[in-house]
């Protein structure tokens, strides 16, 4: 016997996309439930993004879920472009009229929203396997999964596919509908996470001969830091030392390089694509954050993303809700899609302008550095990249 349950909307995926969306709603007075395949353990202790947009930053403080977030992330007001041996600074506050941007790991921003959805009595099933979706191209959309081996039924009005790039939701949309723009960069990022102080306040992107290198961090006592690599790179051929010795000569300037081996924490892989479907609606099946788009980290874009799709998602369905009609709903996919491909593009620019790209020749690399030098020099250009950098306004 199949068990079944209703809700209004069931929300596929406990990402930021899906539990943000889960919040907002219940602050509109709808009712959500949330499927994950994974434990409440897993989803917030998986490393991901770690910057925050000043729109994200100031929607989790309105929407009530960012008090650990303002005592304990770090706002930073610059960045720094270093080329050919040399750091410049981006003072990004100064360049936008005051915006910022702010350090905070995104499973803690996971955590945070995972303790407001329990502490609200919000439903968030976690360890559920064989999630399908059904009958989203009429009123009554169903949801099928397994739960402790049962199996389950959640009927509700719409479907909310927040479950990610590798999701069962986006697969689910019949053939011929969507349209998918998909590029492959030729190139991936290492990820380190190391018990190490920052080298220095404010974020560092690195051109350099041997690739690409950017310096972050989690905390005052944790760095995250990436390498170019190559996209079927091993994580054997990077033992602890290599990763260190190729930091140091990416990270070096004139004056040396200010950095303290610590304890790695964690390695890792990221793919570089770029991904797009449109339109990320299909009747009452509504795709949001990875599910519909991917940006290579570069501009450090896929999760403000996630956050920005949920947001406008959750006023459409909020005005359904309170009778205003379908209007927004309907609006959905157009209204995120023109930010999405801008916010595609400077992940694009960005990535190019400071990767080495196999086989390229000398005119590519002083090319780069003829724009970087003219970035750094002219206001004109070094405003474009701080709005784009500090998120574009939200469009609705
Ligand atoms: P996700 O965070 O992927 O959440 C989707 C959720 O759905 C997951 O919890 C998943 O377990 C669940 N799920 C999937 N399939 C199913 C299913 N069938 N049934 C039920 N649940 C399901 N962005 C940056 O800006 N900077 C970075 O440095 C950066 N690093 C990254 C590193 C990695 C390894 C990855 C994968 C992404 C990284 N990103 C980075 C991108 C950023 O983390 C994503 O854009 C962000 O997580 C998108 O949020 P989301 O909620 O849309 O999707
Ligand atoms: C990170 O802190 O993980 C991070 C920051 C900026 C990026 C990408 C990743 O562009």
């Amino acid at each position: 016997m199949v068990q079944t349950a209703r809700t209004q909307v069931a929300i596929i995926g406990a990402g930021p996309a899906g539990l943000l969306l889960a919040h907002l709603l219940h602050l509109a007075g709808v009712r959500s439930v949330v499927l994950e395949n994974r434990s409440q353990q897993y989803i917030e202790e998986r490393i991901r993004a770690g910057l925050l947009e000043q729109g994200t930053v100031d929607l989790l403080i309105e929407c009530g879920v960012g008090e650990r977030l303002k005592r304990e992330s770090l706002v930073h007001h610059g960045i720094e472009l270093r080329f050919g041996g040399r750091g410049h600074r981006i003072d990004l506050t100064a360049l936008t009229g005051g915006r910022t941007v702010t350090i905070y790991a995104q499973h803690e921003v996971i955590k945070d929203l995972v303790k407001a959805r329990l502490d609200a009595g919000g439903e968030i099933r976690f360890e559920v396997s064989d999630v399908s979706v059904h009958d989203f191209s009429g009123p009554t959309p169903r949801v099928r999964y397994r739960e402790s081996g049962a199996e389950r039924e959640l009927a509700c009005d719409f479907i909310a596919g927040c479950d990610g790039f590798h999701g069962i939701c986006r697969e689910s949309i019949p053939a011929g509908v969507l349209t998918v723009y998909d590029h492959h960069y030729p190139f991936a990022w290492l990820g380190v996470l190391t018990e190490t102080p920052p080298v220095s306040p404010e974020l560092i992107y690195t051109h350099h001969e041997r690739g690409f290198a950017l310096f972050t961090m989690r905390t005052t006592r944790v760095s995250r830091l990436y390498l170019q690599c190559t996209p079927d790179e091993d994580l054997a051929n990077w033992p602890d030392d290599r990763i260190w010795e190729e930091l140091r000569a990416r990270l070096g300037t004139d004056g040396g390089v200010n950095l303290r081996e610590g304890p790695i924490l964690q390695k890792g892989i990221t793919a570089m694509r770029g991904f797009v479907v449109e339109p990320m609606q299909y009747h009452r099946l509504f795709l949001a954050g990875d599910a519909a788009h991917i940006v290579p980290p570069t501009g450090a874009k896929g999760l403000n993303l996630a956050v920005a799709d949920v947001r406008i998602l959750a006023r459409a369905l909020a005005a359904h809700y309170a009778g205003r009609g379908m209007d927004l709903l309907e609006r959905y996919s157009a209204t995120c899609l023109r930010r999405i491909w801008r916010a595609q593009r400077f992940s694009w620019w960005m990535t190019t302008l400071l990767h080495r790209f196999p086989g390229e020749g000398p005119l590519r690399t002083r090319l780069q550095l003829a724009e970087l030098d003219y970035l750094v020099h002219s206001k004109a250009a070094s405003t474009a990249l701080a709005e784009n950098y500090t998120g574009l306004p939200f469009d609705d």
